[in-house]
């Protein structure tokens, strides 16, 4: 399981403290959220922003770009420092030629699914791409609620990718927290992106280990993530 916090929620006024702090944490990835205002109702940063964090911190650089044209900044993105790229299938680029540019611009390559979009789709790509990310919320905001339905996509994927031998890794993004970690963790994520639960801890260091614990005792004894949440989702075998 690794860790990849969404600076969408920290405070942007104070970004070289951020870094420090996620470095101190162990968190094993920056989340940087791009949004452009057209793919999705809402705009962030970009390139200039991206390279200014990268010169501040070694930490491993996770770009989610939810853009209208990928394809179009995917290479500038490597350049300014990503170390995965992952782009939306509903985007206008092509997907195979999306990945094989950032892939040649030298950075890993991930495909992100939004709530809407079956976990078939991914299938032409999951032999390319070393990241599936499956969206937990609808893009656009941080501090949304969950979407429990999303588990059930993470489980058909993650059987897909294990029956097929691929090594294509599950990320999650939206809603995650202590209480749906482990959901997300039985159904087959091993990348949990993580904003608003992380930055409004008072102490990010120990949410990160309890987030860790809470792993641990998970995957010693997988009985103990009950099968209804206060919600009333059950999941469906
Ligand atoms: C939403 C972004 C997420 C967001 C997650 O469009 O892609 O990465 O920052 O934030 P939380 O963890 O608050 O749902
Ligand atoms: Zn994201």
């Amino acid at each position: 399981m690794q860790i990849s916090a969404s600076i969408l929620s920290a405070d942007m006024a104070n970004l070289i403290a951020v870094t420090a702090g996620l470095e101190h944490a162990k968190v094993d990835m920056l989340h940087f959220d791009v949004m452009d205002g057209n793919f999705v109702p809402n705009i962030t940063f970009g390139m200039p922003v991206l390279a200014a964090i990268d010169r501040c911190t070694p930490l491993f650089m996770d770009v989610h770009l939810m853009i209208a044209d990928p394809l179009r900044y995917a290479a500038q993105f490597v350049e300014a420092g990503a170390d995965l790229v992952t782009f939306h299938l509903e985007s206008e680029s092509d997907p195979k030629e999306t990945i094989d540019a950032i892939h040649q611009a030298g950075a890993q390559a991930g495909i992100v699914l939004k709530p809407g979009t079956p976990w078939d789709a991914a299938i032409p790509y999951l032999e390319m791409a070393e990241v599936v990310l499956v969206m937990t919320v609808e893009p656009g905001f941080g501090g949304q609620s969950f979407l429990w339905d999303m588990v059930d996509k993470v489980t058909s994927l993650h059987r897909y990718i294990r029956q097929h031998n691929l090594p294509c890794r599950i990320e999650v993004d939206g809603g995650i927290n202590v209480e749906t970690a482990p959901y997300v963790l039985r159904a087959g994520a091993e990348i949990l992106v993580m904003g608003s639960y992380l930055f409004h801890q008072a102490n990010l260091y120990a949410a990160v280990q309890q987030i860790h614990a809470e792993a641990e005792k998970f995957f010693s004894d997988k009985t103990c993530v009950p099968d209804v949440p206060a919600n009333g989702y059950s999941m469906k075998k």
